[in-house]
């Protein structure tokens, strides 16, 4: 099974079109040691040929452009996207949706209840695409079943509801619904080896702490360095809590939670890193502190083979 991350960065990317802070400002200039980033993504094969898009982010044309495996090879209209599943509705893994409105027949698209209502109302991205190639719905029904998509033979994947955040202009941004946000488990039956990817996690709870401790590859919440990052840089009134996100430093920190698993040889791997996050700075003290924890911090093109 491979695993190849698409775009490591939070919404926004890296830099962001509109952001001056040190980090856009470093990489725009060149004047810092740091890599560009696109919009959260990541895909998965079990074939290589075939591939599930997990999250399809505003720069999914890059993400195809970069990635000959996406691309038509076999027929006059096709692709190697077999399928979509996002996690959340959040404008940085619901916009590309849209740019796949030329698919030739009704686009498989895996969801949550919750997230299939706000693509239905507040951000209605499903219904504009019925007036394209349309959409055909698998439910995520996080009933404990695992999910059999039908692309990736050989791969098990199971949905975990987590504690994040609905997106902004979501109904339901402030009365959190079960299926809001998901982490998947992804298992390569073959071989028993499993990624955690849960790209926001408001909080660690009980259910998320087991599989991250039964996991080979962790793909998690690498957002933010500090709950108040962005409101000390004045970009933003919000904390990483506020946003559904939990900060590497400090007490409770995911730098901790990482620490505290117990499991030998799991890859621990930052993902969606937003474009203030100081761990983006390759020769900088936050970067040293995680490789002395043995935590890596993902880039775009970034692959695995689990
Ligand atoms: C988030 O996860 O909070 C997002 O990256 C925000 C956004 O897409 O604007
Ligand atoms: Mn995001
Ligand atoms: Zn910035």
């Amino acid at each position: 099974m491979k695993i190849k991350v698409l775009g490591s960065s939070a919404g926004g990317g890296f830099p962001q079109w509109n952001c001056n802070c040190r980090n856009c400002n470093g990489v725009r200039r060149s004047t810092l040691k740091a890599t560009r980033r696109t919009q959260s993504s990541i895909a998965v094969s079990a074939n290589g040929e075939d591939w599930l898009l997990v999250n399809a982010s505003p720069d999914l044309l890059a993400h195809i452009a970069a990635h000959p495996e996406l691309q038509p090879a076999r027929r006059a209209r096709d692709s190697g996207i077999a399928a979509v599943l996002v996690i959340d509705a959040q404008i940085d893994h619901v916009t590309g949706l849209l740019m796949l409105r030329e698919h030739d027949t009704p686009l498989p698209l895996y969801t949550t209840d919750a997230v299939w209502q706000d693509l239905c109302s507040g951000f209605p991205v499903a219904t504009i695409l019925s007036h394209y190639c349309g959409v055909e719905h698998y439910r995520i029904a996080l009933d404990g079943a695992p999910l059999a998509i039908d692309a990736l033979n050989g791969v098990q994947i199971d949905a975990l509801p987590l504690s994040s955040k609905a997106p902004p202009y979501s109904p339901h941004r402030h009365a959190p619904r079960h299926g809001d946000n998901i982490g998947l488990v992804i298992t390569n039956r073959q071989t028993g080896k499993r990624v955690f990817y849960a790209p926001g996690l408001g909080a660690i709870e009980a259910h998320v702490l087991a599989a991250m401790g039964e996991a080979d590859l962790l793909l998690v919440d690498g957002t933010l360095w500090t709950g108040d990052e962005m409101i000390r840089l004045g970009l933003s009134k919000k904390t990483a809590a506020d946003m559904g996100h939990l900060q590497q430093s400090g007490p409770g920190g995911m730098i901790e939670v990482l620490d505290s698993l117990e499991a030998q040889n799991v890859r621990k791997v930052l993902i969606h890193i937003n474009n203030t996050n100081p761990i983006l700075v390759e020769d900088g003290p936050e970067r040293r502190l995680l490789t002395e924890h043995g935590i890596e911090v993902a880039y775009d093109g970034m692959t695995f083979e689990i």
